[in-house]
């Protein structure tokens, strides 16, 4: 745990309800408060979190991960499938029982589900133990919410104006070595099956000077790899005076003295320019690798899904990036069955697959979400028929993984010490996308190895430390 105090100067009428809020808990004599998040979703919503848990900690809470023992329990939401939001209505459903037990329990449920008028709704209504709903351009406000919950009568906050950003919130991170740092919020993009546009707003990109200042505040604190987030990267800046761009915030981040690694997503095809591709290959701290969702190989279903790329498109990005650095790996998303997608699309799918060779996959069967221009496109393919190809995906991928892997016997990696297995057992992640692992020393851990790769089994490299 990490609490960063220093950048203690938001907002000072949220730091008054903070201190409202610590004296209201000492007067109702809750001994040392506890609060717990629970987070789904994505990194933008873990990092929200971060902020979220900064905020808390203002106010005089404590974090624990025993729900049983807090007196503040958060449900930061996800709402890009609707899997993500079926979890969610079980754990806020089995806080009723908990607040039978502490009358000072305070339960509240934000992030991307909340912000939808329809699901807030149902929280507020259905869930009456539910006390605080707050949408995702809310999160600055948390320590007044509290402080009117326990004034006052249950709180309900959606609004979504985009606005500019609050800075300098106080910031609880998860971890000392790795940490997330947004340098944009919100979405243009308005691809058809996707409701982060509609959750998140408008694009809106920090000040380049706000991101250097956390970036040089995170690596003086010992930060090794800072992660830049937003759900498009590649537009950072756009619409802004400043002139900065993605691939210039890139370099200035670069330039901050010490010995660390930049990682970044998610990069969006349409936005990724040479020009950005000549800074990650110059900028000796940036990863080789790039996470660059195609969604589909079908050119018909990219434009249904108003991707704004097509197949060869993209394909020709891949080989730009190839040109300037040959071994960059890449990952990517992809969406199996999206409405009126055939077979012999989803097989344009998985030849781009073949062909590109990405390191990892992450995929999703296609998803209905309400009032997205997908949802009402007609969609014949049964679940069952996607499965089966979702399947061959998984299987065609597994193979490229393992061919793949196996070509990476005998190399030299710099990797990140993050992570302590027991036995000796060390492992990391180099600065393209692989992990390996090795037996290391104590005093590794934190710092950067070179390991050599010698085998790759159980879905696992491993190597030998050589320096
Ligand atoms: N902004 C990022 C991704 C955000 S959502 C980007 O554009 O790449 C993460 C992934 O979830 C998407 O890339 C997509 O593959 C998947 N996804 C989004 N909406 C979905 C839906 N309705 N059904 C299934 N998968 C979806
Ligand atoms: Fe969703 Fe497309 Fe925006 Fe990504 S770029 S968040 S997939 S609308
Ligand atoms: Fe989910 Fe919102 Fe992220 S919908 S994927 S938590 S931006």
């Amino acid at each position: 745990m990490n609490f960063d105090i220093k950048t203690n100067s938001y907002l000072p009428e949220q730091c008054g309800y903070a201190a409202r809020v610590k004296a209201l808990l000492t007067e109702r004599e809750v001994v040392n408060p506890k609060a717990h998040i629970v987070t789904f979703g994505c990194q933008q919503n873990v990092s929200d979190s971060e902020r979220i848990k900064g905020m808390l900690c203002l106010c005089g809470y404590s974090l624990t991960e025993n729900i049983e023992e807090a007196d503040f329990i958060l449900f930061n939401t996800c709402a890009v499938r609707g899997h993500a939001e079926d979890r969610v209505y079980g754990n806020v459903g089995a806080t009723k029982k908990l607040k039978q037990q502490n009358k000072n329990l305070i339960v509240a449920v934000c992030g991307c589900m909340a912000q939808q008028q329809s699901v807030a709704d149902k929280f507020y209504k259905s869930y009456p133990y539910v006390d605080i709903v707050f949408g995702t351009q809310q999160y600055h406000r948390l320590p007044e919410f509290i402080y009117r919950r326990m004034t006052t009568k249950r709180v309900y906050e959606l609004g979504l104006d985009n606005k500019e950003i609050v800075e300098n919130i106080p910031v609880c991170r998860d971890g000392t070595l790795k940490g997330w740092l947004p340098i944009m919020y919100g979405c243009n993009n308005f691809c058809t099956y996707c409701i982060v546009p509609y959750v998140r707003g408008r694009e809106r990109s920090r000040a380049p000077e706000e991101i250097i200042k956390e970036a040089t505040e995170m690596v003086q604190s010992g930060f090794k790899e800072i992660m830049l987030l937003g759900q498009n990267v590649n537009s950072y800046g756009l619409g802004e005076s400043h002139g900065i761009n993605f691939a210039k915030l890139l370099r200035m981040i670069n330039d901050i003295e010490g010995d660390f690694r930049i990682r970044f997503m998610t990069s969006h095809p349409k936005d990724c320019t040479e020009e950005l591709l000549d800074t990650i290959r110059d900028c000796k701290k940036v990863e080789r690798h790039i996470h660059l969702p195609f969604q589909s190989g079908s050119s018909k279903i990219l434009k249904q899904m108003n991707r704004r790329y097509d197949r060869e498109g993209y394909l020709r990005l891949i080989k730009a990036a190839r040109s300037r650095m040959p071994d960059v790996e890449f990952t990517s998303d992809i969406i199996v069955g999206f409405p009126g997608e055939t077979y012999e699309d989803f097989c344009e799918t998985l030849s781009l697959v073949k062909e590109v060779k990405f390191t990892s996959l992450f995929t999703f069967i296609y998803s209905p979400r309400e009032g997205t221009p997908a949802a009402i496109m007609p969609d014949p393919i049964t679940r069952e028929e996607k499965g089966r190809w979702f399947n061959e995906l998984l299987i065609a991928q597994d193979e490229i993984s393992e061919q793949l892997n196996n070509s990476l016997i005998g190399k030299k990696m710099r990797i990140l010490c993050e992570e302590y297995l027991g036995d000796g057992l060390y492992s990391g992640k180099s600065e393209y996308y692989s992990s390996v692992t090795f037996s290391g020393t104590p005093d590794m851990f934190g710092n950067f190895v070179t390991v050599r790769v010698d085998e790759y089994k159980n879905n696992t490299l491993y190597g030998t430390v050589i320096n």
